[in-house]
């Protein structure tokens, strides 16, 4: 183990990574189920490790009850940070989620840029970082985690922080272009300098963020250029900017997928569908996942290939989705909308093209799904990795699932090869990404889906959390 992986870490995201729930047992509170927090859990156990952020349940939760359940059950501490309604509607809803995110993901259009949301973001950014302020000790490894936050480390450095700051973005970074048009773009870029590593996605990412950066601050130089990371210098700082692309816990989706119960949950979805093949999409109602542009797909592959009537179903399963921000609940509307369409244009008494479910799956559901569906549909207008690509691989133990990836996915670096590369925008050429998916012969597919699988295995997201602590000290 590296000397930097015996480091006390502090955490710090947006929301704490945990599930409040009540039932008639009363209050309860569990980590959350993503792959971050099963890398992080075991470290942040051993070296008595924080994790900061807001908690996100009302008021009504006996949260201090819950937190020390928690660190006794779990054996690390959970800091929250309480934000107000005002807090929310303005820096979460407001300025993270509908003006850096679209802009981060390419949609401009979808972007409002609003004075008091800046302002709200810039103020939480500083209670965040207060909240570290008090927790921090000498030596720590301090990690911000995401675009919610980018501004935390400048504040740190304003309350006399000294030590090394790190920063992963889990979202793209857009071209110096678009991250022009941000009225308040050199103070994020100058807020991102602060830290002394910052983590991206992909090579383009890292590459559009050094490039924005020189561009925005003339006095910031390229120091070096390597494989991994490039460093950059500005003043008497250096800070290594790098791409560690994160993945999933491969493990537990390959041994959850063999077990009885999601075999038998798998067989029990495929006995109603004899003789179909099932498309799966699985997605959070978000506008940046394609969902829209995916359903007319689909349309016009039944349209061009009259043989895969009856004989093919989409699957697509929505959780709801930062509900209040009003982007999110027209996107709704319009799925209702053209599933309903769809469904009556070709649907016959005994088969429906889309089966559209809007909620979140159980674990067990989740992963027959994955086990399944012959092909997975995953076509992201743009996204920062897209883990259900990895996860469907992962869960396809019987090697016989076909990938069809959107190319403006980070994944689709990694698994571009063995998968079926789709322009989402182009509505003809998905729909024969199907046809072609459709009829892959089953040694194909499952070359392909070997391949996909290993890659994962390797690079899972132990490894990537190795990367990226060790690159903290390392010159890798
Ligand atoms: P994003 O982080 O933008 O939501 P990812 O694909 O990287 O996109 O991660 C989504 C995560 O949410 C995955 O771990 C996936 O298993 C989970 N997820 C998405 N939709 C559902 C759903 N309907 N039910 C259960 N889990 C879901
Ligand atoms: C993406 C973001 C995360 C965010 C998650 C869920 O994965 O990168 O930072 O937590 O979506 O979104 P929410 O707004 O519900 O936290």
């Amino acid at each position: 183990m590296s000397p930097s992986l015996s480091k006390r870490l502090l955490i710090i995201s947006n929301r704490l990574p945990t599930v409040i729930a009540q039932n008639e047992d009363g209050w309860s509170m569990k980590p959350g189920s993503g792959g971050l927090v099963t890398a992080l859990a075991p470290i942040m156990r051993k070296n008595h490790g924080v994790w900061i952020g807001w908690p996100g349940c009302g008021d009504d939760a006996p949260l201090d009850k819950l937190l020390r359940e928690f660190k006794d059950q779990q054996g690390y501490q959970l800091v929250p940070v309480p934000l107000s309604e005002e807090e929310v509607e303005l820096y979460y809803r407001g300025f993270s989620n509908a003006a850096i995110w679209p802009m981060f993901h390419d949609l401009l259009g979808f972007c409002r840029f609003e004075l008091p949301h800046w302002q709200a973001y810039n103020a939480v950014n500083q209670k965040f970082a207060a909240a570290i302020a008090e927790q921090a000790v000498p030596d720590d490894f301090v990690w911000v985690h995401d675009y919610q936050l980018m501004l935390v480390g400048a504040h740190l450095r304003d309350m006399g922080q000294q030590d090394r700051l790190a920063f992963f973005l889990h979202i793209p970074f857009p071209s110096p272009d678009l991250f022009r048009r941000l009225p308040w773009k050199i103070e994020l870029i100058k807020g991102l300098l602060a830290y002394d590593q910052l983590g991206f996605q992909t090579l383009r990412d890292r590459r559009n963020f050094v490039q924005t950066a020189t561009l925005l601050v003339p006095e910031v130089e390229v120091v070096s250029r390597k494989r991994h990371h490039t460093l950059l210098q500005w003043g008497d700082r250096i800070i290594k900017v790098g791409h560690y692309p994160i993945s999933i816990d491969f493990t537990e989706f390959d041994q959850g997928a063999r077990s009885h119960e999601v075999e038998d949950a798998a067989w029990y979805l495929h006995e109603n569908l004899r003789g179909r093949q099932l498309v799966l999409g699985v997605d959070r109602l978000d506008y940046t996942k394609g969902i829209p542009e995916r359903f007319l797909a689909f349309e016009r592959a039944l349209e061009k290939y009259p043989e895969l009537i009856g004989r093919i179903s989409l699957l697509q399963v929505v959780v709801p989705s930062r509900t209040l921000v009003p982007d999110y609940a027209n996107l709704k509307e319009q799925l209702d909308q053209l599933a309903g369409r769809i469904n009556a244009r070709f649907g016959k008494p005994e088969w429906l093209p889309i089966l559209y479910v809007f909620r979140c799956l159980e674990r067990v559901q989740l992963l027959a799904r994955y086990r399944t569906s012959e092909i997975a549909l995953i076509t992201p207008l743009r996204d920062g990795m897209n883990l259900v690509a990895k996860e469907y691989c992962a869960s396809s133990v019987e090697n016989n699932g076909v990938l069809i990836l959107s190319e403006f996915a980070g994944a689709a670096d990694q698994l571009g090869k063995h998968a079926l590369l789709v322009n989402p925008y182009d509505t003809d050429g998905t729909a024969d990404a199907i046809y072609q998916a459709f009829t892959m012969e089953p040694e194909e597919r499952r070359q392909h889906m070997m391949h996909l699988r290993s890659d994962i295995r390797r690079n899972d997201v132990h490894r990537w959390l190795r990367r990226f602590v060790e690159s903290a000290d390392g010159d890798n």
